[in-house]
């Protein structure tokens, strides 16, 4: 199961990042959007951050001015974007990463099935949702397997190889590889809620707010506790803000849903608060604290 051309089902936050170190590891990429505005924010950013990676490693001496522009022009040269899905169609991987809706995302799935050639690899970058259904709906499930990067993609090392009980121990393989060409750590695990990370960090992050709600402390000490005691490199709020108040709330309430009973994923007030008040974090510029772009103001 040879990987060679790549597409990606969505250019926003998570997938102009899988985009990129796709095309950095030499795959061609075919990126699909719904509309040009968002094909073409997701594109400027893939460039920018392109640009930065190759500047960093000719500050660090890891390549001359030379080679980190060749390198940078032959990755996004591996790029195509493009509105119309009939261009995944002889891609050996297709991930989606559009937003967190079930159903969306089953109606994405089942489309994929009949455009894809029949040996194509389909798999869904989702946080929280069942992969056997998206699976299941894609009438391909024994090609389908949940690959979970992590915000920023480019930056982070783990990919989350999630197999279904129908996954083909041969895709679930080429899954890996793939992860791994990337230059990921891939973890494979089972299609349980949140998989292994947001299984542990989502309820870490609601407890921090829990704690905020409670008055117990300041954003900024909890923050801080967690930074200087623990060595994380954000504190939980400052996370909770990165990773978007909204896409917090939409895993939890889609856990709540399916497992009412379970204390670990209660919904902390203060976070629906913040959602109704479309303060979503970094995105919009505040969440519990104040954004300008990347950086806490
Ligand atoms: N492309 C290129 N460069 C980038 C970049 C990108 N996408 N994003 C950041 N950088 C650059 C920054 O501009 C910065 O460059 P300078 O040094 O020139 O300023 C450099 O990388 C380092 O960034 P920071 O200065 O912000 O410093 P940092 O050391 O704090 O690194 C971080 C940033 C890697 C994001 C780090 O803070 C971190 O690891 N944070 C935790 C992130 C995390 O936990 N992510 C997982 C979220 S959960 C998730 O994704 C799953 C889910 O389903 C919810």
């Amino acid at each position: 199961m040879e990987i060679k051309k790549v597409g990606v089902v969505g250019c926003g936050l998570m997938g102009h990042g899988i985009v990129q170190v796709a095309a950095q590891a030499g795959y061609e990429v075919v990126v699909v959007e719904t509309e040009q505005g968002y094909l073409d924010k997701g594109l400027s950013r893939i460039e920018k951050s392109l640009a930065k990676l190759a500047a960093k490693s000719v500050e660090k001496g890891k390549a001359t001015a030379e080679d980190a522009e060749a390198g940078r022009a032959a990755s996004w040269g591996r790029i195509t974007g493009s509105l119309d899905k009939q261009d995944l169609a002889d891609c050996d991987l297709v991930c989606e990463a559009i937003i967190e809706d079930l159903e969306i995302k089953k109606a994405l799935f089942a489309e994929l099935g009949s455009i894809c050639k029949p040996d194509t690899i389909l798999a869904s970058n989702t946080s929280s949702f069942p992969v056997s259904v998206m699976a299941e709906a894609s009438g391909r499930a024994d090609k389908f397997v949940g690959l979970h990067f992590f915000n920023p993609v480019q930056l982070m090392r783990l990919v989350e190889v999630v197999r279904t009980d129908a996954t083909d121990p041969a895709v679930f393989a080429a899954a890996q590889g793939f992860g791994k060409s990337v230059g990921k750590a891939p973890v494979g695990c089972k299609d349980t809620p949140g998989f292994v990370v947001n299984r542990l960090l989502v309820p870490y992050m609601t407890q921090s707010l829990l704690m905020l709600e409670r008055g117990d402390a300041t954003a900024a000490d909890i923050d801080a506790a967690m930074q200087f005691g623990c060595g994380h490199p954000m504190g939980p709020i400052t996370l909770t803000d990165y990773v978007g108040l909204d896409t917090t709330l939409y895993i939890l309430e889609g856990w709540v849903e399916r497992y009412p009973n379970e204390p670990a994923f209660a919904i902390p007030e203060i976070l629906r608060q913040k959602v109704a008040e479309g303060k979503l974090g970094r995105k919009t510029g505040e969440g519990f604290y104040k954004w300008d772009g990347d950086k806490k103001s």
